[in-house]
């Protein structure tokens, strides 16, 4: 973990403070200068003005209740500074609406200078004498209602009550000493201006949980939602829209946002801020305009009074495309929403009302086709509902008036498959993505798709932070160290480090292929080759066993927080994984005819029980808090929709009579053959540098039991073990021995070994193990070929060189598949060339001379967002000329490039290119990204030894590095 220069700095000055990614301005113990606020079963009294915001009063109250959570003692919340001596004071306001705060700068007590007149800024200070009888108060003063509300909320943070205190359950820590620290804070205005969530998708968890307990998506409910957001520090909300009809479900859900500080928004199908279940039958602009232009006038009339970005534009019934429409009566639309919004609003002016129009599926196809949108209302670009944003702002586009946006998913209903159960969202894939569309400027809107909201706690956080102050993530490394805060806010610092090792590892294993994908025929990894089931599953384990300890290691409270968003996507997640792949094996062991095809038959319903139970287990928690919460279907989808019910993938059983050689089968990796009966497979050969472990898999293929013995013609060849027992259905099935060689006592180079295996009763199977004895050239630093294949991981290169225009090649921990990514920053770079952009060299070392070599290259799904400026790079090997790849065709806006639904289903985009002949002996690769937005999740070498497999061959041997 490489923390950047702010996070560090957040960690190491106060260590038990934690307000992610903001300055400190309290204190657990006492400090010079500082003022004691509560502590002890004692509590501040909070001032708010009357006259303030009902909103910041409401906030000032949630603070006294705060105070209350960690000291025993509610805080007193009042109106007026009179008669307060003696006692710790916190003074709140609004700048230019509470009439406390006003007089405070009028007598130069404080000095707001610094946030006058910004959006959603504050300052935090200690003001000596603000009034008669208090020598010292803290005073939190806001530039607008908002900036108030988070400088409210940010002591809230400060003192130990999680955002997430109520909707996931983080319990509140105890405070003997709160102190307030003699520092002024100074909160700018948040990077991202308008920043939320959109509730969708939300059948059947969400909708069946606000039903048990609220019986609609009432006042009640968006009171809730409305203040976890505020603390998150976001202002702007898409209500649900599937089952719900905001205003009209509940008449004071509009004005309690209002009066919250809640900024509502509809979706991209929902126009002037009516739901799309209010729609006009038939909703054609063509055939029923007076029909559309009613419903139109009447939510502008609506919301007139409250802080609305109107959707504007429009789309078909149920989220699809018009059939009537085009680019030219869709301006008609506009136009008219624009006319309605002037009279309803009695403006002429509207640069000052916050218009948005999403450019979303079909819709980008009518603005590639020229349509011209007014200049004040921002641009809503999206994502490909999958993480992938498809465009950003072009230089033609930076300057507009209004501005732009970003819509993005966290959950969606859709192409290629849903995703709507649990977190399948890797952070420093979002990073990558967001801090690409901010430095594009794409920074009025951005709004995520959040589905039920709660299993999404983590990337919700993450997101809605980078929103607010992106200064923090401006090092591709900033994930980690974000993951660590945000663990110890919510659970403590002894797990910090642990939680983001294993959150950073969960997505990893998780970008790989979506739950609901998983089903896909033929399954994605390969049972044969390299282990690859195995593998994957055997990570999914340790990681079950590290998060396991975590939660173990923690006070009960907290274990329920943790379970609700650490532990419960592992273990769940993990059995989805652990059914689909042992179906995969099982079926694989079938055609082998080894016994525990049944074993592993009876594993995958034992497992797919298990989801059940794990389903149980979160909806028993504090006693069904969250009931339904996790309804959403998991098993068994065949199309893009859910399916009708979970479903167990089928699975094969094998019957017990042992073939006329007997009990006893042999296989090895990277061959299906089992021996006797199939020819006896040679082993995959093994060199001093070989990353895998070599074995022989030794089993039973009848009822009965057999021992057995393995031998090798060559002394230097260790086996472990060397003898054992294979029986069925009592007993050990199977047993995998390890192949060790004494490289000192082999010989050199080229040779051949042979291993036997003999059972007791039975035929003996005799493997050929080819050996490659060499050692790399003194000195060398790089990797190193085994089997034909050079597997690399971005991190581990060799040397890298800046470009002569300040450019370089970054790696971004933890990112992709399987390892790390690699980009270009800074993202606002020129266009790079080979000869002075930055390059980064791979060296590998092959004893495989290949007429044939090929590299493939691993990207993500990503866009081309920028169309004239393709994602672009280049390869070379060792002098030759480089070969410059535009990995993703050029695609028309609205229109998905080729090949995007596999890269989307598969989570990488694999780009080859042929690099001819290529001698043994050491090699250079090297490698430049040309083009800002590019990024490198690995890069296979192939030599002729390539195997199928889906995440590739494991990383190979490295030297020195
Ligand atoms: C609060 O309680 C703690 C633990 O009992 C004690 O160490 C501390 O001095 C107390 N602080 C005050 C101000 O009473
Ligand atoms: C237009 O919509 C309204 C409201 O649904 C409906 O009553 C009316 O019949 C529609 N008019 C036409 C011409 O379809
Ligand atoms: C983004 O906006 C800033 C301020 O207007 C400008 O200086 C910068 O060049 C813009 N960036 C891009 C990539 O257009
Ligand atoms: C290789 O074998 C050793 C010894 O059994 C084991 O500790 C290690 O985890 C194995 N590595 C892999 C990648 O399976």
């Amino acid at each position: 973990m490489r923390p950047t220069i702010q996070f560090l700095y957040l960690t190491t000055l106060i260590s038990n403070v934690v307000a992610i990614g903001q300055p400190i301005s309290l204190a657990f113990t006492a400090s010079t200068g500082g003022l004691r606020l509560g502590g002890n079963g004692s509590a501040p009294t909070i001032v708010i003005d009357s006259k303030d915001w009902p909103g910041v009063t409401r906030a000032g109250n949630d603070l006294a209740n705060d105070f209350g959570l960690v000291t025993g003692t509610k805080a007193r919340a009042t109106t007026s500074t009179t008669g307060l001596s003696n006692v710790p004071v916190i003074i709140a306001g609004t700048v230019g609406k509470s009439p406390i705060i006003d007089n405070l700068i009028a007598s130069k007590k404080l000095d707001a200078s610094a946030i006058k007149g910004k959006w959603e800024s504050f300052t935090s200070q200690l003001v000596s004498n603000p009034a008669e009888g208090i020598s010292t108060a803290l005073v939190l003063a806001g530039s607008d209602k908002r900036g108030t509300i988070y400088a409210i909320y940010d002591i809230s943070e400060q003192i130990g009550v999680s955002p997430w205190y109520w909707w996931a359950d983080v319990p509140p820590k105890k405070k003997t000493d709160i102190y307030a620290l003699p520092t002024v804070k100074t909160q700018g205005s948040p990077s991202i201006k308008y920043r939320g969530i959109f509730l969708n998708d939300e059948q059947p968890a969400l909708t069946g949980w606000v039903k048990a307990n609220y019986g609609k998506y009432d006042s009640r409910f968006h009171a809730k939602v409305f203040e976890l957001l505020l603390r998150l520090r976001a202002n702007y909300f898409w209500p649900a829209m599937w089952d719900a009809k905001f205003h009209v479900d509940d008449a004071k859900n509009g004005p309690l946002a209002d009066e919250m500080g809640i900024v509502m928004g509809t979706s991209h199908t929902e126009p002037m801020a009516r739901a799309d279940k209010e729609k006009v039958k038939p909703w054609d602009w063509k055939s029923n305009q007076s029909g559309l232009k009613k419903y139109m006038q009447d939510g502008a009339t609506r919301g007139k009074d409250w802080e609305t970005v109107w959707t504007l534009g429009m789309r078909g019934d149920g989220d699809t495309a018009s059939p009537t429409l085009d680019a030219k009566s869709l301006v008609d639309v506009i136009n008219y929403q624009q006319s309605i919004l002037k009279t309803t609003l009695e403006t002429t002016d509207l640069s000052k009302v916050p218009q948005m129009w999403c450019v979303y599926k079909e819709v980008g196809g009518y603005y590639q086709a020229g349509m011209k949108i007014p200049d004040d209302v921002t641009i809503l670009w999206t994502d490909d509902n999958s993480g992938n944003i498809q465009r950003l702002p072009i230089p033609s586009e930076v300057n507009r008036e209004g501005k732009a946006g970003i819509y993005y998913h966290f959950d969606y209903v859709g192409s290629p498959r849903n995703y709507k159960w649990i977190n399948t969202i890797q952070l420093s894939k979002t990073w990558e993505q967001m801090h690409l569309a901010w430095q594009r400027n794409a920074t009025e809107i951005w709004v995520v798709n959040v589905g039920d909201l709660k299993p999404l706690e983590l990337p919700i956080s993450h997101f809605l932070d980078m929103a607010y102050d992106m200064s923090s993530f401006t090092s591709p490394a900033s994930t980690d160290p974000w993951l660590a805060l945000w663990a110890t806010r919510e659970f403590g610092s002894s797990v910090a480090t642990g939680t983001a090792e294993a959150m950073a590892t969960y997505g990893k294993l998780i970008i790989r292929r979506k739950y609901e994908l998983l089903n896909r025929t033929p399954f994605m990894l390969s049972t044969t080759n390299y282990d690859e089931a195995e593998n994957v599953l055997g990570e999914w384990a340790a990681l079950q066993n590290k998060a396991q300890t975590l939660h173990d290691s923690l006070d009960t409270a907290t274990q329920v927080a943790f379970f609700e968003m650490v532990l419960h996507p592992i273990i769940a997640g993990r059995v989805v994984q652990q059914v689909y792949i042992n179906a995969a094996r099982n079926s694989a062991y079938a055609a082998q005819k080894r016994m525990s095809t049944n074993t592993l038959a009876d594993d995958v319903k034992a497992a797919y029980a298990q989801d059940g139970v794990i389903q149980k287990r979160y909806h028993g928690l504090l006693n069904g808090k969250w009931n339904h919460m996790m309804d959403q279907l998991h098993f068994g989808y065949d199309n893009w929709q859910d399916p009708s019910r979970n479903s167990m993938p089928s699975v094969k059983t094998i019957g017990t009579t042992a073939p006329s050689t007997g009990l006893m089968g042999v296989s090895v990796q990277n061959s299906a053959a089992s021996a006797p009966g199939d020819a006896a497979p040679t082993l995959a050969g093994m060199d001093p540098y070989t990353s895998e472990n070599r074995t022989i898999d030794i089993y039973a293929r009848g009822s009965g039991s057999t021992d057995f013995s393995i031998s090798s013609s060559a002394s230097y060849i260790n086996l472990t073990p060397s003898s054992g027992t294979v029986s069925y259905p009592s007993g050990t099935s199977d047993v995998r021995a390890l192949i060790a060689v004494d490289w000192a006592a082999a010989p050199s180079d080229l040779s051949t070994a042979s291993i036997t295996i003999t059972p007791k009763s039975g035929t003996a199977v005799k493997l050929s193990l080819p050996l490659n004895n060499f050692a790399v050239p003194a000195g060398f630093r790089g990797y190193v070929e085994s089997n034909g294949a050079v597997a690399i991981e971005m991190q581990h290169y060799t040397f890298r060189k800046s470009g002569s225009g300040g450019a370089q090649l970054e790696v971004i921990p933890n990112y992709g598949r399987t390892d790390s990514g690699l980009t270009l920053l800074p993202v606002s770079a020129a266009t790079q060339s080979t000869a002075t952009g930055p390059k980064i060299v791979y060296t590998f070392f092959s004893t495989t001379a290949s007429s044939s070599g090929k590299v493939s290259v691993y990207l993500p799904p990503s866009f081309n967002v920028a169309p004239s400026t393709p994602l672009k790079y280049a390869i070379a090997i060792d002098n030759g000329t480089p070969t410059i790849v535009t990995p993703v065709p050029s695609a028309t806006l609205g229109a998905m490039p080729t090949g995007w639904e596999d890269s989307v289903v598969n989570g990488a985009r694999v780009v080859s290119t042929n690099i001819g002949k290529v001698d043994a002996g050491k090699h250079e690769l090297s490698l430049w990204l040309l083009e800002p937005g590019t990024v490198v999740q690995r890069i296979v070498v192939d030599l002729g030894g390539v195997k199928s497999s889906y995440l590739g061959p494991p990383e190979s041997g490295r030297v020195g590095l």
